[in-house]
């Protein structure tokens, strides 16, 4: 069995393509836990009703909040092999970074390095794309580093906007794609066909 947990800050709608992928064809994966930094939010609410559990971090009043050092024992204890941030808002500390190298994986709904950095997430980044005037957006799986989107890139996908005529249809014709890339890219972590060469990331 492949272990997975996902943060989530959200409506959670990658979260929930990321279940249906695994229900749907019956994949060795389990989503072990779901983590977040909000008190409720889609993503919470989805881990609820199937089951799955939950955790939170970065603000002491939430229930089950827990520190990143128990949450780095606990993923130790639990062998799991990835970590997804899927939506999740909160930079990562170091230590966690750290203590799983090449294993934390963040979606970006744009091409970076294009488009990323601190304060870009969510509709601002789509509203950046929307008025750059560029043609084409994306999707980008990444490997987590200690930078804001920096770490090595795994694998993109190209959105056509040249017809959008605002950052929410850009933002609509993205999150198509990242429901599709995600699961796909977890996929493949699960199937050991992802692997590093120096700087670039193969999918086999
Ligand atoms: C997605 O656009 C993802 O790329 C970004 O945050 C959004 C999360 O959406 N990092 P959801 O909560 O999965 O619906």
């Amino acid at each position: 069995m492949f272990r997975i947990c996902v943060f989530a800050s959200g409506r959670g709608s990658n979260l929930r393509a990321i279940w249906q992928s695994i229900s749907d064809r019956s994949l060795n994966i389990e989503i072990n836990c779901v983590v977040s930094d909000k008190a409720e939010c889609g993503a919470l609410e989805f881990a609820g009703q199937k089951g799955i559990k939950t955790l939170s971090v970065s603000r002491k009043e939430l229930p089950g909040f827990v520190s990143y050092s128990f949450l780095i024992d606990e993923f130790r204890r639990n062998k799991i092999d990835l970590i997804v941030l899927a939506g999740f808002l909160k930079k990562i500390p170091d230590e966690f970074v750290d203590a799983f190298p090449e294993k934390i994986i963040n979606i970006h709904p744009a091409l970076l390095p294009f488009f990323g950095g601190k304060g870009m997430y969510g509709m601002n980044v789509h509203k950046a794309v929307f008025e750059s005037g560029m043609k084409i957006s994306g999707v980008t799986v990444h490997f987590v580093d200690k930078i804001y989107d920096h770490g090595k890139i795994i694998a993109q996908r190209c959105v056509d906007i040249s017809a959008a005529g605002t950052a929410e249809e850009i933002a609509e014709k993205v999150l198509k794609v990242e429901h599709s890339l995600l699961p796909f890219v977890i996929e493949k972590f699960a199937d050991d066909k992802v692997k590093i060469k120096e700087n670039r990331v193969y999918i086999t």
